[in-house]
């Protein structure tokens, strides 16, 4: 099977694959009839220029910019890399949390410009993580690894989805209740019609003065503009890995202390990028042999 890839994914699964090609989309310019498997990372596919394109694989959980259902209609199976990151992405939710809340990149700065010459704690006390309450906004793998790792700070934990769930390990609230309880809401579900936007400007103003929103999901879930607001006016402090317009992040944040940015890093460790490249090498083989795709998404 002749296999097309956008780049060189990480780690050694793509040695695996008989037949591979390493091109970026962008280069793409002619129809490939030849080309039948398509490894890329939440991009648009080129279904026009593949004509027989059997199955997509998509680096990553998150597929919001791949049209499944354009994808279903010409047969063509898509698979995704559940499951080999919710520790990793849960990982940098806490990273953030812990960062926003305990001042640690405040505190790093104020170290490396010289500027310890008085004590910090004249620059403000920080807020607690350990006994407070977070809000999990999708209860899913990655929510639920979060909730997981909550218990060992003490925190309480409360959830929203929109299907409710029997579980020990967050109470359940009504998105809009959970946001105005809340001392750190983290963001875990899809992006999807239904939930972009889902955070807008009414949403923020439900949260408590001081709250830290954390964002390892997508960009497209929270009202940007009105986010960067209530973070320029201070009200709030969020930790950011995921913007609405990657790689471009608001001007306006760069040099605000109440919030730590990091460049869409959820699942940016060797290891994790190496089970995701040899989760959709798996599926292709899988394919290749007349077998199901092992993680498919649902079309
Ligand atoms: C990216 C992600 O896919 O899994 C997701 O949904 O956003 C990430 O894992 C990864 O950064 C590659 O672009």
């Amino acid at each position: 099977m002749k296999v097309l890839a956008t780049r060189e994914y990480p780690g050694p699964a793509l040695g695996d694959l008989t037949d591979l090609e390493v091109l970026p989309l962008a280069q793409l310019e002619r129809t490939r009839p030849d080309v039948e498997a398509l490894i890329l990372a939440n991009e648009p596919v080129p279904l026009d220029l593949l004509p027989s394109l059997r199955i997509v694989a998509n680096f990553g959980v998150g597929y919001d910019r791949i049209d499944v259902a354009a994808c279903a209609r010409r047969g063509v199976d898509v698979v995704n890399t559940p499951g080999v990151l919710d520790a990793a992405t849960a990982d940098l939710a806490f990273a953030l949390m812990l960062a926003v809340r305990r001042h640690v990149v405040e505190g790093d700065r104020f170290v490396r410009t010289g500027a310890w010459t008085r004590s910090w704690a004249e620059g403000g006390l920080s807020d607690a993580v350990t006994r407070s309450t977070l809000g999990i906004v999708g209860l899913g793998r990655i929510g639920a690894a979060v909730a997981r790792r909550a218990q060992g700070f003490d925190l309480r934990v409360l959830y929203t989805q929109r299907r409710r769930v029997d579980t020990e390990l967050a109470e359940f609230r009504e998105l809009d209740a959970l946001l105005a309880e809340a001392d750190i809401v983290s963001l875990h579900v899809p992006l999807t019609p239904h939930t972009e936007g889902l955070v807008d400007a009414r949403r923020l103003g439900l949260l408590r003065d001081g709250a830290c929103l954390v964002n390892t999901a997508r960009g497209g879930i929270v009202d940007e503009p009105a986010l960067v607001a209530e973070l320029v006016s201070g009200r709030l402090r969020a930790g950011l890995d995921v913007f609405t317009n990657e790689p471009h992040v608001p001007e306006a944040l760069l040099g605000l202390p109440n919030v730590v940015l990091t460049p869409h890093l959820g699942s940016a460790t060797r290891q994790t990028r190496e089970a995701m490249t040899r989760l959709l090498v798996d599926n292709l083989l899988a394919v290749e042999r007349g077998d199901p795709p092992l993680t498919p998404v649902p079309a």
